[in-house]
């Protein structure tokens, strides 16, 4: 669960260009011929995303389960009116209405551990989504999980912020644990010290179709992220485009 992390979370994403993923978005609604009025973001973090959908002036709802990572949204998203951000859990929402896109990005659908949890996750998303809606959202491919990120421990220092970041991969259980350190600078300058666990299951892609397939969606297409390129064994980013 985010944290104190999502106090420093955007100082660390520095190098994570979100207009790109917000150009990508964009690029494929015209592509696929799709001009949503109406857009749900799940997961939507501190909604650097968020703010080119707002700027765009789609009709936005965001959440996440983080009310740290919301209240530092909040600050970003408040002088938007066609903005709402809820406190929701992909697993069990219920907005009570369909949206002409859902989207969520930058791995958070890893981030559900459980196979039940994820048939919620897509049963929902496919209750929420009209009828020639599109639903978009990328995940860590298992290659990442297994192979680069488990094997790539290291320290980072920002100056304010100096961290170590530390990944253990479960081979029986497909889960990578994030463990990363924080000393964050105060005003005194002495550092306060806390650490945040993460956790991000590794699915294969079809396992995730198996499951979009259940949950009813039937035109499912999957590219390397940010492309549209078929993705092969050292893919590192999968992006699905999924509709009814
Ligand atoms: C890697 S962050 C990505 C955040 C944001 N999408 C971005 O691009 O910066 C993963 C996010 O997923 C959220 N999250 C994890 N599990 C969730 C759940 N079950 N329901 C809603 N949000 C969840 C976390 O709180 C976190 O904000």
């Amino acid at each position: 669960m985010y944290r104190d992390f999502a106090g420093i979370y955007d100082e660390l994403m520095h190098d994570v260009d979100y207009k790109k993923w917000f150009d990508y978005i964009e690029n494929i609604y015209v592509k696929e011929g799709i001009t949503p009025a109406k857009v749900l973001e799940m997961a939507c973090g501190t909604g650097s995303l968020t703010r080119y959908l707002a700027e765009a002036k789609y009709d936005i709802t965001c959440f996440d389960l983080s009310l740290e990572m919301l209240t530092v949204a909040e600050s970003k998203l408040r002088k938007y009116r066609n903005v709402k951000i809820l406190n929701q859990d992909m697993i069990d929402f219920n907005l009570g209405g369909q949206y002409d896109s859902i989207i969520s990005i930058c791995d958070s659908i890893n981030y559900i551990l459980e196979d039940e949890d994820l048939d919620k996750v897509f049963e929902n998303a496919y209750k929420h989504l009209s009828d020639d809606g599109i639903f978009i959202f990328d995940i860590n491919s298992a290659y990442y999980l297994s192979e680069i990120i488990s094997n790539n421990n290291f320290v980072e220092d920002r100056g304010e912020v100096f961290y170590s970041w530390e990944s253990y991969y479960d081979e029986e259980e497909k889960i990578n644990q994030f463990y990363i350190n924080f000393f964050v600078k105060e005003e005194d300058g002495s550092y306060n010290r806390f650490i945040e666990e993460h956790y991000e299951r590794a699915y294969e892609v079809d396992e995730i179709i198996e499951k979009l397939n259940k949950a009813g969606f039937k035109d499912i297409k999957y590219y390397q992220a940010f492309s549209y390129d078929e993705i092969d064994s050292k893919t590192e980013r999968i992006n699905f485009i999924v509709k009814k």
